[in-house]
């Protein structure tokens, strides 16, 4: 039997909830060992976080994996997130049908070496059938390199917001509901920039590789206790 926290409510949970996984290197280094290893366990919460989404009933989960920012970090760092990803998320295609999840990938991944970038092509196609939830990998992916991408779509023709948004990546997810960044940091880090127009934020404490199923619990208790009023009184 799943328990979920009883103060969330089954009826009002968000539709999109996004997480920005800061904090894998600071977990590790506060345990005396290679920020690689934050990246090693920080991949695994990945899985566990969309498992409880999809029991609470959340129907599209986001999760910034791969920023175009992140080339400019040390070769073998990135390296190293390609290996994980490369080692592990075949692995994961089990557990991805067997909780109906779709997984679909946001941002550039041709730029990826040719084997992940077939290994997740593969992942997309197998579980594009999976409707009871939704993985969103963003991945080499930027909030501002996806309006360009939009906008280079357009050929000089004249749209309204709703036109332009289905020229996103993987326009027919819906707009953000709630971003949670693990770590304590209160930035966008160019994040989902146009999904995020009327999303609320919690900025969590804990590092990415310290999330957990009551923790993600926590986050939609109090995502339901804010007052949205996209712009009205
Ligand atoms: C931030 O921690 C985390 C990342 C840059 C993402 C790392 C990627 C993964 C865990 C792989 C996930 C991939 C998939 C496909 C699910 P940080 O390195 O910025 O931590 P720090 O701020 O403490 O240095």
């Amino acid at each position: 039997m799943i328990k979920i926290n009883k103060k969330i409510d089954l009826n009002k949970v968000p539709a999109h909830v996004a997480f920005i996984m800061d904090g894998n290197g600071r977990w590790a280094n506060k345990r005396g060992l290679h920020r690689h290893f934050g990246h090693r366990i920080g991949y695994t919460r990945v899985l566990m976080a969309v498992k409880r989404c999809a029991d609470i009933g959340i129907k599209v989960v986001s999760v910034y994996a791969f920023s175009t920012e992140n080339w400019n970090r040390p070769k073998e760092e990135v390296d190293e997130i390609f290996r994980i990803i490369r080692e592990n998320m075949h692995k994961d295609l089990d557990e991805f049908q067997m909780n109906g999840i779709k997984v679909v990938a946001s941002g550039d991944i041709t730029k990826f070496p040719k084997d992940l970038y077939e290994k997740l092509t593969e992942i997309i196609e197998k579980t594009k059938n999976n409707t009871r939830c939704t993985l969103n990998l963003c991945i080499n992916y930027g909030g501002r390199d996806d309006i360009v991408y939009a906008a280079n779509r357009l050929n000089g023709k004249k749209v309204t917001e709703a036109e332009f948004g289905k020229l996103l990546y993987n326009s027919d997810l819906p707009d953000l509901d709630l971003v949670v960044r693990t770590s304590g940091e209160q930035r966008v880090s160019n994040f989902m920039l146009w999904q995020m127009a009327y999303a609320e934020f919690l900025f969590i404490k804990p590092h990415w590789p310290g999330i957990s199923e009551k923790l993600v619990d926590k986050c939609i208790v109090d995502f339901q206790k804010r007052k949205r009023r996209f712009g009205k009184v």
